[in-house]
């Protein structure tokens, strides 16, 4: 594994904000410079700043007291690919229409950018989208180690990512708060939380927050059985519900529920809406007076909890020692209490969803919680 000595590194952060990010640039730059006495540069707006050749040195000091700040120190973009980058055409040139946008592959660019500051390794810390276009980037021969983030826990490989814990917690909170109302004005109170296309924030945060009903994508639901149930429950003297349901949420033969679709864009689709959609129909078939809060991206948002500092610190450390030991285009992962890594190619197009036999999905069915079917 041993090879030449890496001198010179960049750190960046891709995809969208996280609790977290700041710990892990802090624990990168400080091991860098500490135990190895690194040069470290800093890009700002992940890949975005690569193309555009956006970076600055970064020193201890610039990571000092951002361990418990949210977002991220160097900025963030979801929607720059190096790989499909678009480039409107103003003139209009033969062929093409005018303002039409083109895409260019502009990863060439990337690399001779980092090549002409010295620059050995890339530390790229995102989601998959971000891990994708890094497994592309090592393709092309660049030193890469990533990192793994997102709210969301899908990315395949780790049992967990930093930000997840945050966002349990918060959503946790709001569920809280929201049994004030519903139990008082005996009403269904619908929690959407975010999550893509895995159900993780919803399971962890509706056990936690002892909701009565929790939907995920991977367990498509049947109306009439989640009105049966809140029924039952009226039945019963309990003269409300709560419903936490995953953005990504879907009844059974139906679709997701999206606000938006961006065409041309990494991320073409933007869900959010079931919770309002899910109040209707239910206030329709039950009778019942039903309302939807929608967290959103208040999950992303504050300082992160210890736990996922705690995570952050030692994935941003590990990704620092893997490198230093020779490894290169890996995720550092936590796998079964062990902090390892895996190829980054493996990681590549592939998701981590919730196993609809997952020990919590149990345990949360055999306390009488619902999933809709
Ligand atoms: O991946 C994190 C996440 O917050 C998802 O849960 C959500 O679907 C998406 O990002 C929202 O992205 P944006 O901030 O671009 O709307």
């Amino acid at each position: 594994m041993a090879g030449k000595r890496i001198r010179s590194i960049a750190v960046m952060t891709g995809g969208g904000d996280c609790p977290g990010l700041n710990a892990v640039i802090r624990a990168v730059v400080k091991t860098a410079i500490n135990r190895y006495g690194l040069e470290v540069w800093g890009v700002q707006d992940g890949y975005l700043g690569l193309i555009e050749n956006r970076m600055e040195r970064l020193e201890y000091n610039d990571v000092s007291n951002i361990l418990t700040v949210g977002g991220t120190i160097l900025g963030t973009s979801n929607v720059a690919n190096p790989f499909r980058f678009p480039s409107p055409t103003r003139s209009g040139a033969a062929g093409q229409d005018k303002g039409s946008i083109q895409y260019k592959d502009v990863s060439d660019d990337c690399v001779r950018v980092l090549e002409a500051r010295g620059i050995e390794a890339l530390i790229c810390i995102g989601g998959d989208g971000t891990m994708a276009t890094a497994a592309q980037f090592a393709q092309k021969g660049l030193t890469i180690m990533g990192v793994p983030k997102t709210i969301d826990n899908d990315l395949y490989g780790t049992d967990v990512t930093f930000g997840f814990d945050t966002a349990v917690t918060t959503a946790a909170e709001a569920i809280d708060k929201v049994h004030t109302t519903a139990s008082s004005h005996h009403r269904v109170m619908i929690v959407e939380v975010m999550g893509r296309y895995a159900g993780w924030i919803a399971l962890h945060a509706g056990v936690a927050g002892g909701a009565d009903v929790i939907l995920i994508p991977e367990i498509p639901y049947t109306p009439a059985k989640i009105c049966e149930y809140v029924l039952g429950r009226s039945g019963r003297g309990k003269r409300f519900s709560i419903i936490v349901a995953a953005e990504g949420a879907k009844a059974k033969g139906g679709q997701m529920v999206v606000s938006k679709r961006i065409a041309g864009s990494p991320d073409p689709i933007r869900l959010g809406g079931i919770g309002p959609r899910l109040a209707d129909e239910i206030a329709e078939c039950t009778g019942l007076e039903c309302r939807a809060v929608i967290l959103g991206h208040v999950q992303r948002g504050g300082t992160p909890t210890p736990y996922d500092r705690i995570l952050a610190t030692n994935f941003g450390h590990t990704a620092l020692e893997l490198l230093m030991k020779g490894l290169k285009n890996h995720l550092v992962v936590l796998k079964d209490g062990r902090y390892s890594s895996i190829p980054l190619a493996r990681v590549a197009g592939r998701t981590k969803t919730v196993p609809r036999n997952h020990t919590l999905v149990r345990a949360a069915i055999a306390v009488g919680t619902s999933f809709g079917v």
